[in-house]
């Protein structure tokens, strides 16, 4: 288990608490479209509050590259928060500057502020020394609760730490790192991992570490095409990643090959609109298949009956279209009727234990995206490291 300590081992009483987390939310029409992410902090918030500090909230949203971006300020997410919490939350229209130092000042026990969204200034992702320490002198104390942001090696999650006294992680960093490590470093057998989703480039490296812990990696929606093109057959169009393909013929030569389970059917869209259900071994050349096909569903389902325990990242196919629903669907129920531990994580993921009503079915769900496929892939998170060890935090 982690070694870091978390805001629950602190005195908050009278302190301004430095608080980073991740409220990078979808917005619709200027508000909150999904606030999972939201009420996924919510614990560390109240504790900050309900034992007298002072909570100075901060957040990226999207990737506005470093500059002011009409329509990505976080007001819209201040304001949900607000309601959320039944206290006003001041948001500031500035991050680091005399705004935000006066705010802070103003600040009493039990109130809250939120900071505009960090990628405004290039500090951020550059991990800009004066920038991190601007944001270091607005507080007493750093809590990172940004597990969703943990890869990243930006200003408000690794370069503030080197400028705080005390730095620790927040309620839900504490149970997402809670539920990942127990899921992978003693997973009750046979572990079962279902990938899916379309970001094949960058899932790819994850699957070659995935493919040597897990005793079953079921793979689905296009994470199988760069396997199927290794075995001769002509998945996805011409713009298909060679490297892709590489690494999975490197994975299906390796001992690691032996946990596949690769789809032997699809439901394609046909030429002329239409949608067919056709065997791997029968797929027209430049064939898109847009889900998994029902044997391949049963196959799935078949080991995630089976399974110690389950992790899942990616839809098996378009799950947003009915007529390529049925893979993520049934993986998606298949893993909320069993027994076994149960992780999910990924936006789609999330969004798709949504649309089917599964979220309470499944042991945990991440907030997680980039951050969740970076630690399955057993990565050190740069985030993580920098509440970890003091010697890197101060180095
Ligand atoms: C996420 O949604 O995965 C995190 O907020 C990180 O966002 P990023 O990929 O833009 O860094």
């Amino acid at each position: 288990m982690s070694p870091m300590r978390y805001v629950d081992q602190l005195d908050v009483e009278g302190r301004r608490v430095l608080l980073r987390v991740d409220l990078n939310v979808p917005l619709r029409d200027g508000s909150v479209e999904d606030d999972t992410r939201i009420l996924a902090v919510l614990p560390t918030i109240n504790y900050i509050l309900d034992n007298g500090g002072m909570a100075i909230v901060m957040s990226h949203l999207d990737r506005p590259g470093g500059k002011r971006v009409a329509g990505l300020s976080l007001r819209p997410v201040a304001e949900r928060l607000s309601e959320i919490l039944a206290t006003e939350v001041t948001f500031v229209d500035e991050i680091v500057g005399p705004a935000a130092t006066s705010a802070a000042e103003r600040m009493r026990p039990g109130s809250i502020v939120m900071l505009e969204n960090l990628r405004f200034d290039k500090g951020e992702e550059s991990n800009d020394e004066a920038f991190s320490k601007s944001l270091a002198s607005l507080a007493d104390i750093y809590v990172d609760d940004a597990f969703a942001n943990a890869h990243r090696s930006h200003a408000s999650n690794v370069g503030v730490t080197r400028h705080m006294e005390e730095c620790c992680g927040g309620l839900l960093m504490k149970r997402e790192l809670k539920a990942l490590e127990g899921a992978l470093e003693s997973p009750k057998r046979p572990l079962v991992v279902a990938i899916g989703g379309a970001k094949v480039s960058s899932k790819i490296d994850v699957l070659e570490n995935l493919a040597r812990v897990a005793d079953r990696l079921l793979l689905g929606g296009a994470m199988a095409f760069p396997f199927l093109r290794a075995q001769g057959l002509e998945v996805g169009d011409e713009r298909f990643d060679g490297a892709a393909e590489e690494k999975a013929r490197r994975i299906l030569e390796s001992d690691a090959a032996k946990a596949l389970v690769i789809p032997e059917d699809f439901v394609i869209s046909t030429m002329d609109g239409g949608v067919e259900t056709v065997a791997v071994s029968r797929m027209p050349d430049g064939a898109q298949p847009l889900d998994i096909g029902p044997r391949t569903i049963e196959q799935f389902v078949n080991e995630i009956k089976g399974a110690g325990t389950i992790v899942w990242n990616g839809p098996m196919g378009m799950f947003e279209k009915e007529e390529f629903s049925a893979g993520t669907r049934s993986i998606a129920k298949a893993i909320a009727d069993a027994s076994a531990f149960s992780l999910a994580g990924g936006g789609d993921t999330g969004s798709a234990v949504d649309r089917y009503e599964l979220r309470q079915r499944i042991s945990y769900v991440s907030t997680g995206g980039g951050a969740f496929l970076e630690k399955l892939a057993g990565r050190q998170l740069p985030g993580i490291e920098a509440l970890e060890d003091p010697e890197f935090i101060r180095s």
